[in-house]
């Protein structure tokens, strides 16, 4: 976890760290720093909190044209003002910044101890800066110092370094994220895009190994032997706006806004006269296809749940694995087996293993992702991104609902493919309704009634989620999404398995959403019927005419449409309750505690 930033070029670094850094809060937000070089030594301004408490802290603008910079979700050590990056050597000439694990860190603390090197912190990263200190008194070059510096490291690491009386910023990636950014007359690193979108859209995605040195009119690109590489530079076709919060209160709720949009693009291209057309994957790409395993976490996990559905009902064998249990939860995988990782990121650690274990075990490997570069898009055999936009609340929104439409074109390719599965009959249906969903997402943003609800509710004792078939993955999203932006207790089950234990937790105080897709609606219009004599009020998301409708206390309407869009736009409306009644909360909703939204640890 944890993002850094370093820009180096003409005029002030700091105003530029600053920003970017807010941009990468996403990424973690216990801890936020900066080191600028200004000629008169190198200047650490750090502190615990969020990157508006580090600006508030600073009584002056440290002043240097070059400067790296860190917001921090704590691995190694409570998120205190001493753990805060960046860390430097024993006499602060050596400032660094890192994201990522150093796993050997304990070890190589020991024997820099022994030679004098002082620490403060608890952190595994304050060990670099110490080692190329250590390095440079042996050789006066700094970036053999670093490559020293890093072969002794164990773990992953994307790290930026800045050296007393150098006009310079090293760095060097391996296992975690790191972005080159080309502006007019200055170059930029991040962990992510979004940090510098507003200055460039011109990027280099760093591969493993690659070490960079940026100097105010030249930059450096070698890998770990010091052979020079050249790198594809790519232009990034994110909108800054995107990146930004706009008019909305809370980016979680500005992404749920853009779902017509983010939608519209996820599709664009994609259905062609009736045809499935995956522009990456012609007809027979998939004809050695036997088994899907869907790989994934969170929200994630949950949008593979809802693709595996479908390809199962098309008569492929699937399995849907949550990526961290994939060591024992596997079966059998082989040249035939597709594993398909779901992550938004592109970066969590979880389902970057579980890949490649897969890819390990002979299998062939796809990501499905949003984020072009991420690791997961390079590592695996292919890539098919979600074109989603930038997501930055922590809260996945508008992700999943491109997750789960990208997951429903590529089972029709799949069932297209694969021998002896066949696309449902109803395809040419599905697809046609598929051009009408942004702008049904359009009508319920316009006409729901999500936040009287959330209002009317608020304070409950719990809040269940129940849905059959397609509304299965979606009440889990749902519960997801209310417990981890409204720290209230919530839980999503397959309706019918609500009276096989979680209904002794069902009373007056526990409101029921029924998610009705129009398909495999009957069992949770019993257990919802259930649950209500127990005392519970059930409130109905389905269209007008949806089976529970006449039972519940009031429905979550969505327009009509085929079963498949259905769950999605039921979850939209779910997205709008807890977004509503964490704000009635007052909750931080985009920075939830505990928690960040690329998880690169396992
Ligand atoms: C919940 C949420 C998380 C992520 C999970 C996987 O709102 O965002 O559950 O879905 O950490 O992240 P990705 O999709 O980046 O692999």
């Amino acid at each position: 976890m944890c993002g850094i930033v370093a820009r180096i070029g003409r005029g002030n670094a700091t105003e530029t760290l600053l920003s970017s850094l807010e941009s990468l809060e996403y990424r973690g937000y216990d801890s936020a720093g900066i080191a600028v070089q200004n000629g008169s030594g190198v200047k650490v301004h750090k502190c615990s909190g969020e990157v508006s408490d580090l600006k508030s802290s600073l009584d002056h603008e440290p002043h240097g044209n070059m400067g790296i910079g860190h917001t921090r979700w704590s691995t190694h050590g409570p998120p205190t003002d001493e753990n805060a990056h960046p860390h430097t050597d024993s006499a602060g000439d050596v400032a660094v910044v890192h994201n990522g694990v150093i796993e050997n860190y304990d070890e190589l603390k020991a024997e820099l101890q022994e030679n004098g090197h002082e620490f403060e912190s608890d952190t595994d990263t304050e060990v670099i800066p110490h080692l190329i200190d250590e390095y440079r008194s042996e050789t006066d070059d700094t970036e053999t110092a670093v490559r020293r510096a890093v072969d002794t490291l164990e773990g992953s690491y994307a790290i930026a370094a800045i050296v007393d009386g150098e006009e310079a910023v090293y760095a060097v990636r391996k296992g975690s994220p790191l972005v080159l950014g080309l502006g007019a007359d200055e170059w930029y690193l991040a962990s992510d895009v979004p940090a510098f979108l507003d200055h460039t859209d011109e990027v280099i995605y760093l591969e493993d190994g690659d070490v960079v040195v940026l100097e105010p009119d030249s930059y450096r690109l070698t890998d770990a032997e010091g052979t020079p590489v050249e790198r594809s530079v790519e232009t990034v076709d994110w909108d800054p706006e995107d990146a930004g919060k706009g008019e909305y209160d809370h980016y979680m709720l500005k992404e749920i806004h853009n779902q017509p949009s983010s939608l519209a693009n996820t599709i664009d291209g994609r259905v062609d006269d009736g045809e499935i057309s995956l522009e990456e994957f012609p007809p027979g790409t998939f004809a050695d296809v036997d088994t899907v395993q869907f790989v994934a976490c969170g929200t994630s996990y949950h949008a593979a749940l809802y693709g595996s559905q479908l390809l199962r009902s098309a008569g492929v064998r699937t399995d849907v694995i949550r990526a961290s249990e994939y060591e024992t939860a596997t079966g059998p995988v082989d040249e035939n087996t597709l594993v398909v990782a779901v992550t938004q990121s592109g970066e969590t650690a979880d389902t970057l293993d579980a890949v490649r274990k897969g890819a390990d075990r002979g299998g062939r490997t796809l990501a499905v992702t949003n984020v072009v570069g991420s690791t997961i898009a390079r590592e695996s055999d292919d890539a098919l991104y979600i074109r989603a936009g930038p997501e930055v609340g922590v809260a996945a929104t508008k992700t999943f609902s491109s997750q789960a439409v990208t997951l429903a074109l590529l089972t029709q390719r799949l069932a297209e493919d694969v021998p002896e599965a066949s696309p449902p009959g109803d395809q040419a249906e599905m697809l046609e309704t598929l051009a009408d969903l942004p702008a049904h997402v359009e009508t319920i943003l316009e006409s729901t009634h999500a936040e009287e609800l959330a209002r009317e509710y608020l304070g409950s004792e719990s809040y269940f989620f129940i849905g059959s078939g397609l509304g299965h993955p979606v009440s889990l999203e749902g519960a997801l999404k209310f417990k981890e932006i409204t720290y209230e207790h919530a839980e999503g089950f397959a309706a019918g398995q609500l009276k096989h234990g979680p209904l002794a937790l069902v009373t007056e105080e526990s409101p029921i959403f029924a998610i009705c897709t129009g398909n495999a609606d009957g069992k949770t219009k019993t257990n919802a019927i259930e649950a209500q004599s127990r005392g519970a009020p059930i409130i109905a998301v389905g269209s007008a005419d949806n089976p529970i409708a006449d039972v519940a206390e009031t429905t979550l309407e969505i327009p009509d449409t085929h079963p498949v869009w259905a769950g999605l736009l039921a979850n939209v409306q779910l997205q709008l309750v807890s977004y509503h009644a964490a704000d009635l909360l007052e909750r931080p909703i985009d920075k939830p505690r505990n928690l960040a939204k690329s998880v690169t640890v396992e």
